[in-house]
């Protein structure tokens, strides 16, 4: 068992990365395999547009992200964290986003749409308090998930919002993702 755990901000110990150090934390108590990938530490060149992999199902691009199509394609459960940048998520974790285009051109070569027992999981904190400010993120995310063939429950996904005027997690967010975790050890281990 393996959970593929992608983290977004460029710190470490920032509000984010702490919650997603909750989420995995019962995942190695359990005896899963875990990675920890920071985004910000890799080098992924942006997507070219290139349609390379549109007939080779393959990206031609030899980066870091070579050791992550493999974690991808080998992990029961990939969770991702990030901060709210202008409503998104920053350019490292998008370039690893968008370079997944290769994985979505190659599943539906074979004809794989979201029926795996492989499960996305995402968690993001924004600074600040306004209208509808993590639509975009979970619209990507949903994107994202469904391209890289995962399952996913939006209910489960994790917003907290107004970050930059606290300074300790709510409770009840650390909750909810302790509750998610048994969830999808559950499933995965049921699977
Ligand atoms: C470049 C940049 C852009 C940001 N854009 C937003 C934003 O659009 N909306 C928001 O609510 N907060 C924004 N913030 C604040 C972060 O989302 C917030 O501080 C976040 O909780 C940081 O997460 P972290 O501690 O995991 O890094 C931005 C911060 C930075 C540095």
């Amino acid at each position: 068992m393996h959970i593929l755990a992608i983290y977004g901000s460029p710190r470490k110990d920032g509000f984010s990365s702490r919650l997603h150090n909750e989420f995995i934390i019962p995942f190695e108590r359990r005896g899963f395999l875990v990675s920890r990938v920071f985004a910000y530490d890799l080098n992924i060149f942006p997507c070219q547009a290139c349609n390379y992999c549109k007939e080779n199902k393959s990206c031609f691009l030899k980066d870091d992200m070579t050791d992550i199509y493999r974690l991808i394609e080998e992990a029961d459960i990939i969770s991702i964290s990030s901060p709210l940048y202008f409503s998104s998520v920053p350019s490292p974790l998008k370039a690893i986003i968008d370079r997944t285009q290769c994985l979505w051109e190659k599943y539906r070569s074979e004809g794989k749409y979201n029926n795996s027992h492989r499960y996305g999981f995402f968690i993001c904190t924004g600074g600040s308090i306004y209208q509808d400010m993590f639509c975009g993120v979970q619209q990507m995310m949903r994107h994202f998930f469904n391209g890289i063939n995962l399952s996913f429950d939006v209910s489960d996904f994790v917003f907290v919002n107004n970050t930059d005027s606290m300074e300790k997690i709510p409770e009840e967010k650390i909750l909810q993702i302790n509750y998610s975790a048994a969830k999808y050890i559950r499933l995965i281990t049921e699977d």
